[in-house]
């Protein structure tokens, strides 16, 4: 076990059987559609480019940058654009790819943004939404998997930049 980590949540094999059907029932969703991949970087990432390959569509990525923790555990409810999409997205069906829903903070702040740029759809695919109640109820479209309301690292998702190239999920030590 890499220094830290306390245990695996989901195995490899479990986020690859998981991404493999999430990517079979995009491909149907969105079939025929005007697909954008919208990645907030870094945490999604990882899972970006594994699902982009279980879409069997033609598809676009862009990617947009939001900073809501620095480098610690709490969120803080603060969410600043660090990079935006290079491209405009009126008239695209934009599926917002997040590595986790915590608070739900950050994903609000980039559902209002996008709402302005008049796209022709949003969803959100996130990898991992903790289980727990969320002020304003936004939930995702496709999830991945529903976890505890514990901190974890790995597959993208990072505690202090580290940890992001694990291949699987798992909680930390401490926590
Ligand atoms: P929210 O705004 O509270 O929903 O938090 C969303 C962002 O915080 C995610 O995109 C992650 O970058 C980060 N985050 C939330 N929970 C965790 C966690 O358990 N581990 C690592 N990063 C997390
Ligand atoms: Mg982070």
């Amino acid at each position: 076990m890499p220094n830290g980590v306390k245990r695996v949540l989901i195995s490899r094999e479990e986020i690859h059987r998981r991404i493999q059907e999430l990517g079979r029932q995009l491909s149907r969703d969105y079939a025929g559609r005007n697909l954008l991949l919208l990645g907030v970087l870094k945490g999604a990432v990882v899972f970006l480019v594994d699902l982009a390959r279980a879409i069997d569509l033609p598809l676009q990525m862009d990617f947009m940058a939001v900073s809501s923790y620095g480098a610690s555990t709490q969120s803080s409810g603060v969410v600043r654009i660090l990079k935006d999409l290079d491209a405009a997205v009126e008239g695209r069906d934009i599926l917002v790819v997040e590595d986790i829903i915590d608070t739900g903070l950050t994903l609000r702040y980039i559902l209002d943004n996008l709402a302005m740029r008049n796209p022709a759809s949003v969803k959100v695919c996130a990898l991992l939404v903790k289980g727990k109640a969320r002020p304003d109820g936004i939930k995702a479209d496709y999830v991945g998997f529903e976890i505890p309301d514990e901190f974890v690292v790995g597959y993208g998702l990072d505690y202090a930049e580290l940890y992001r190239n694990l291949p699987f999920i798992a909680v930390l030590e401490g926590e």
